[in-house]
């Protein structure tokens, strides 16, 4: 059990807060790489602020406060040029460093005066299909080229903006039993009571054990079910909780992370960042990127708990805008979300003493690659197609596609077997 002041440090996000100096030290997915070629700026809220995210006609990606450094209009509606962001209202030209390029109206003011009208910008570049973003104050770290983002394979993304903080969402990713419980004895019931049928891969799954390590990018999660041995992938290599909003999942040649931005303390932008990459699938040449908002809430407010996701939507909003922790019973099975509440703990102590939180990244670097089941939950091909039929990629407009491309990929895999 926490103290509201406890609770308060870990789930606040905003200026000023040990929790937001701390999470102010990553970068951020704001935008899909497609919005910005469709319209090359749009508003942002990232940790508690407002900004504009833009692409400027040279290419080149800027983040700014939204409030213009003049007399306070949004630069949302500003004319973006090739190097910079024009405000709207009186044409002030920022370039994407913030800084004050040009007053329209007083074409020859001092490089002085312009001196003090910048706007606070940040960092903003492109990944994987999306514009990330860096906002803290200090150098800039490395953009983590997580395996995810620069993989081949199909990338399929479906979004939500959820009511709820973001750690809510995090201690779920060291949360094993819920998917016993939730994805698996609950999904029964709802099956039973719908009359549709339960995906065999997530039926039955008993948990024998669970392990949690730290490592560099966050806690690694283990589960041992009934019947596996300690061969087995889900015990032997497990998959992480990467720090400090993300979790990597997957398995059968299905590889998500799980993205949940912390939009301020109460909203999470959460994104199933998912990349279809089967082996023996015959891939196109250009494999598409997709991104589409997924359903989770019925028309009446009730939560759509027929499919995976919308199941976990359901727990992490339901447990209130910011979970009360002061109320909370925290027993020997939440082991894993005690050791996520320790290490943001110790990334605000780091912070604190002046030193990076865990997987802040300064070197340079091609590709990280996280550790990630290959057989999930011990099943085969099926799991993934159970997956994109319960899941929130059923909501996905490539999801047949998707679908056709692991069953003609397991008969390739098999036929080769058989070869
Ligand atoms: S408010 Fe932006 S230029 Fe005047
Ligand atoms: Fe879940």
């Amino acid at each position: 059990m926490m103290t509201q002041e406890q609770n308060d440090e870990l789930t606040q996000v905003g200026p000023g807060t040990p929790m937001g100096a701390v999470l102010r030290h990553y970068w951020y997915p704001v935008a899909f790489t497609r919005e910005l070629d469709e319209f090359p700026v749009k508003s942002t809220r990232l940790l508690g602020e407002n900004f504009a995210v833009f692409k400027t006609g040279d290419g080149g990606y800027g983040i700014v406060d939204e409030k213009c450094p003049h007399r306070g209009a949004s630069l949302v509606y500003g004319i973006v040029e090739d190097d910079g962001l024009r405000c709207g209202y009186h044409g002030w030209k920022f370039g994407t460093g913030g800084d004050c390029l040009e007053i329209l109206a007083e074409p020859d003011s001092s490089p002085k005066f312009r001196a003090d009208c910048g706007v606070r910008a940040g960092e903003a570049q492109e990944l994987g299909g999306l514009v990330w973003a860096y906002v803290g104050d200090g150098p800039a770290p490395e953009l983590p080229r997580y395996e995810a983002y620069i993989m081949d394979g199909i990338r399929d993304m479906g979004h939500a903006l959820l009511p709820c903080n973001w750690l809510q969402i995090m201690e779920n990713a060291v949360d094993p039993y819920h998917v016993e419980a939730l994805h698996g004895n609950y999904f029964e019931f709802i099956a039973e009571q719908t009359g549709m049928a339960m995906p065999g891969s997530f039926g039955g799954n008993k948990h024998d054990k669970v392990a949690f390590d730290p490592f560099e990018h966050g806690i690694i999660k283990r589960r041992l079910l009934v019947g596996q041995d300690e061969e087995s992938d889900d015990w032997k290599i497990g998959h992480p909780l990467v720090f400090p909003y993300k979790m990597w999942v997957g398995g059968n040649g299905v590889f998500q992370m799980q993205i949940r931005v912390p939009v301020d303390d109460t909203h999470t932008n959460v994104i199933f960042y998912t990349v279809h990459a089967p082996e023996g699938g015959d891939m196109p040449e250009n494999p598409q990127t997709v991104d589409y908002p997924i359903d989770w809430q019925n028309e009446d407010g009730t939560f759509i708990v027929d499919y995976i996701e919308g199941q976990d939507i359901m727990a992490w909003v339901t447990q209130g805008l910011v979970a009360d922790r002061t109320k909370e019973k925290i027993t020997k099975s939440d082991v894993g979300v005690v050791a996520c509440r320790r290490m943001f703990r110790e990334a605000i102590e780091a912070v604190q003493n002046g030193d990076d939180p865990i997987a802040v990244v300064r070197e340079p670097h091609d590709v990280i690659k996280l550790p990630l089941e290959r057989s999930k939950f011990g099943r085969g091909a099926e799991f993934a197609s159970d997956w994109i039929d319960n899941g929130s990629m059923k909501f996905s407009p490539l999801a047949a596609e998707l679908k056709k491309l692991h069953i003609d990929a397991a008969a390739a895999r098999s036929g080769m077997e058989g070869a």
